[in-house]
C-alpha cells in the first residue's frame, strides 16, 4: 500500500463539500470548546472550512491544514469572499509540521482516513508536539458499531455480499449556486475486520442541462477504532488527561454513543 493517504476529497467531491456541507452540530460544539481551552487554535483536516470559516468570522485566531489541495483552494476562496484571512497549510496530518504551537487542536471528521494505523499513531504524536503545555486536542471518531447496516460486515458470511452494488437509494443530486448539478453515489467496496478497515468508493457526476458532462471516481480508506484502543494510542502519544464525550454533547460517552469526542490534554 502506498504511503500517501488515499482520500476522495478532490474535484467534484471537494466542490460538493464547499457547496453543500456548510452546517452541522459540530460547529457550535467545537467553537464552545475552543473558547474554553484557548487560542491560537488549529483545525486539522479543515476541508472547505465548514468549521474554520465560521470560527474566523467569530474572530478566533485559527489556522487550518488538510491533505487535499482542492479542499484548501475552495476554503481559501470562501474566506477571501468574506474578506477573511485564512492561514492554510497543505500537509498530511501524520507529517504535520507548522511554524507555531496551539492551545487547542480540533480534528472533526478527519482522523483515521486514508492512511495506515502507524500513520494515525504518528498523527496523534504530531498533535501532541504542536500543542502548548496544558493545551487540548479535540478529536471526534465514529465507533465501529455505530451503523447497524455496516456492522454486519464484521461477519465473514455477510462480507460475501461486497462490493455493494451502486445503490440508487444512495444517489444524491443537488444544484450548485451557478446552476450546475452535482451527483454523488457511494458504496462500500471492501471491509477487513482484521485491519478494522473499510474501503469506500464514490462516483461524482457533473450535470448540465440534463446531460452528464463529467464523471469522477475515487476511493477512501477508513479505519475503525474502539474507545479503549484510541485511549491507548493517545496515552502512547503522551496525552495524560483524557475525557470522552458522546455524540457532541457534554455527557460522558456511554454504551449507546455512536460518535465519541476525545478531549486530551497535554
Ligand atoms: C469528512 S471531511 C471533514 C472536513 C472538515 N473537518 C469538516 O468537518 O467539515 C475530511 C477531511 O479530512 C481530510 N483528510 C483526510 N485524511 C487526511 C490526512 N491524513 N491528513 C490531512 N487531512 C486529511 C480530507 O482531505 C477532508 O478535507
Amino acid at each position: 500500500m502506498s504511503d500517501v493517504p488515499q482520500v476522495w476529497h478532490y474535484g467534484l467531491v471537494a466542490r460538493w463539500w464547499a457547496e453543500f456541507n456548510t452546517d452541522g452540530p459540530e460547529i457550535a460544539y467545537f467553537q464552545a470548546l475552543i473558547e474554553r481551552y484557548g487560542q491560537p487554535a488549529l483545525d486539522v483536516a479543515c476541508g472547505t472550512g465548514r468549521l474554520l470559516i465560521p470560527y474566523l468570522r467569530a474572530g478566533i485566531d485559527i489556522d487550518g491544514c488538510d491533505i487535499s489541495g482542492d479542499m484548501l483552494a475552495l476554503c481559501s476562496e470562501k474566506a477571501r469572499g468574506e474578506g477573511l484571512q485564512a492561514r492554510l497549510y497543505q500537509q498530511p496530518m501524520h507529517e504535520l509540521d507548522l511554524p507555531r504551537t496551539y492551545r487547542t487542536i480540533v480534528v472533526c471528521g478527519g482522523f483515521a482516513l486514508g492512511g495506515s494505523r502507524r500513520q494515525d499513531q504518528a498523527a496523534l504524536q504530531r498533535f501532541f508536539d504542536h500543542l502548548e503545555p496544558g493545551g487540548a486536542l479535540l478529536l471526534d471518531n465514529y465507533l465501529p458499531y455505530k451503523d447497524a447496516d455496516e456492522w454486519r460486515y464484521w461477519v465473514k458470511e455477510e462480507r460475501a455480499q461486497l462490493p455493494e452494488a451502486w445503490p440508487p437509494g444512495r444517489r444524491r443530486r443537488r444544484r450548485a449556486a451557478n446552476g450546475d448539478e452535482i451527483e454523488l453515489e457511494g458504496r462500500l467496496a471492501a471491509f477487513d475486520p482484521l485491519e478494522q478497515r473499510a474501503t469506500r468508493e464514490i462516483r461524482a457526476s457533473l450535470w448540465r442541462d440534463g446531460q452528464r458532462v463529467r464523471q469522477e471516481e475515487y476511493s477512501l480508506l477508513e479505519r475503525f477504532y474502539f474507545r479503549n484502543e484510541l485511549l491507548d494510542m493517545l496515552d502512547r502519544a503522551g496525552f495524560r488527561h483524557v475525557r470522552v464525550f458522546g455524540d457532541y454533547t457534554e455527557e460522558e460517552a456511554s454504551a449507546d454513543s455512536g460518535i465519541l469526542v476525545y478531549i486530551a490534554r497535554k
